[in-house]
């Protein structure tokens, strides 16, 4: 059976391709798409969700915005990274279905809510704002969703701060919230994304399939490795979000080992870090886990395979 999934994100280079890949694979049932301010402002990564909604020929997926500030601190984007429009690089072609006209949190909430409980997983690829709204906003989603597997946070460093990554410090409330549910949660850091390498031979593979969909994600990666070797000094650009969703996809692309977490709100020059205690076996209770090692084949098959599938849509 496929994997139903809520995908809440930024988009932001990788999240875009994170949105090709849960829409290409057959394993995922994409359930809902919802999205929330982090890369860009909210009403430019709510269009670039749309936008690339018509480049993977999506339909008949609610697309819905939610927060466009965090809980508490200011709005962070950037620019250094996915430039002005947030998904800098190649032409975004105009959306062609609409906004779905609710709130990304009550979309997400009323999707758990009318699925049958543990078939629902959620998959952030972004700041964590609408997940800890939902939670509080309908705690019955809590013991309903099956798994919360998201992209952020890393246990030995970060890119954002020297302890915390983008995704949890741009609002570390929020975080706190979502991983102090208890829900299971599996967290896919820094840790893990930092060896998802878009080398150029993965590039070249991509781009030889020659259809639309997979030349515009050459376009993304090769803006996107412009942007990371100027601001971060990486040889190859780490596609972080898609690892997510290849987690859902196929756990088996990934080591994970199960760790009590939490997230910093008070530390001056640790706020944001997501602290993972190894210092004995995780107890028995212990519903978080941290991704470690990926099996590199297995992940870029999935990006190439999913963009096979989605071939050249009906523009
Ligand atoms: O730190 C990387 C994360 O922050 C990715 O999800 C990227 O899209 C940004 O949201
Ligand atoms: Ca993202």
């Amino acid at each position: 059976m496929p994997q139903k999934i809520i995908l809440d994100c930024d988009p932001g280079h990788d999240d875009a391709i994170a949105l090709l890949l849960a829409h290409g694979n057959p394993e995922i049932e994409l359930l809902a798409v919802t999205t929330v301010v982090g890369n860009q402002t909210l009403d430019k990564v709510t269009r670039n969700a749309l936008s690339v909604a018509r480049v993977a020929g999506i339909t008949g997926v609610p697309f819905a915005a939610g927060c466009a500030r965090p809980l508490v601190r200011t709005i962070s984007v950037a620019p250094d990274i996915h430039g002005e429009s947030g998904l800098d690089g190649p032409a975004l072609p105009d959306p062609v279905i609409s906004l779905d006209p609710r709130h990304a949190v009550d979309l997400i909430i009323e999707t758990i809510m009318a699925h049958e409980p543990g078939t629902v997983t959620l998959v952030p690829t972004g700041g964590l704002t609408n997940i800890a709204l939902a939670a509080r906003r309908e705690p019955r989603i809590v013991p309903r969703v099956k798994e919360v597997v998201l992209m952020g946070g890393g246990y030995h460093g970060g890119n954002w701060s020297a302890t915390s990554e983008f995704n949890i410090i741009i609002d570390p409330e929020a975080a706190h919230i979502v991983f102090n549910e208890s829900w299971p949660l599996t967290m896919v850091g820094l840790d893990l994304t930092h060896q998802a390498l878009a080398t150029p031979d993965v590039v070249e593979r991509i781009r030889s399939l020659g259809t639309s969909p997979a030349q515009f994600v050459v376009e993304l990666l090769e803006f996107f490795g412009g942007t990371y070797l100027e601001a971060q000094g990486f040889e190859h650009p780490p596609v972080h979000d898609p690892c997510a969703v290849a987690r859902v996809i196929d756990p088996s692309v990934m080591t994970v080992r199960r760790a009590p977490l939490d997230v910093e709100l008070s530390g001056a020059l640790t706020l944001g870090m997501t602290v993972a205690d190894f210092r004995a076996p995780a107890p028995d209770d212990c519903t978080t886990q941290v991704a470690v090692a990926l099996d590199n084949e297995k992940f870029w098959n999935l990006i190439v395979d999913a963009l096979e599938r989605i071939g050249e849509p009906v523009a």
